[in-house]
């Protein structure tokens, strides 16, 4: 799944540069969509994010790619990896979890395909 994001003014922290946090909250959204579209009818969390470093800054008006992939499906879970590009620059990647989950928030089994 590819994604786009504008950085816009709202989303830099005091130095003028993008907020991490923003980036996050945009990279933990994708891998929702990503998961309740592979799984129609399903709800899902958040239960993980593998490593979290900020390498590159990002500068207001940098329209940012989002391109995900499921890389593992579990018993509950399925896992995306989320890379984060300016033009063709990788700025960020990570892996995130997502768990199906029923109206209690309890785990449940992913569906059979
Ligand atoms: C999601 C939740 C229901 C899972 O219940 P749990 O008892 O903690 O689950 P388990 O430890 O049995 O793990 C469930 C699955 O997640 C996987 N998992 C657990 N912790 C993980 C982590 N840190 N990273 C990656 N995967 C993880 C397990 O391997 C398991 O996968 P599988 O069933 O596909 O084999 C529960 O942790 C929860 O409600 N978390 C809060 C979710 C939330 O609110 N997220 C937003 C953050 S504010």
């Amino acid at each position: 799944m590819e994604n786009h994001r504008l950085v816009l003014p709202e989303h830099l922290n005091q130095y003028g540069f993008l907020f991490g946090g923003y980036l996050l909250m945009w990279v933990d959204e994708i891998a929702w969509m990503a998961a309740s579209l592979d799984f129609p009818g399903c709800h899902f969390v958040t239960v993980g994010m593998k490593e979290v470093s900020f390498h590159k800054s990002v500068k207001e008006g940098s329209i940012l790619r989002f391109e995900t992939d499921q890389v593992h499906r579990g018993d509950t879970s399925t896992r995306y990896s989320v890379s984060v590009y300016r033009k063709t620059e990788e700025i960020f990647s990570t892996e995130v979890t997502q768990v199906r989950v029923n109206e209690r928030g309890e785990k449940q089994s992913l569906p059979n395909h």
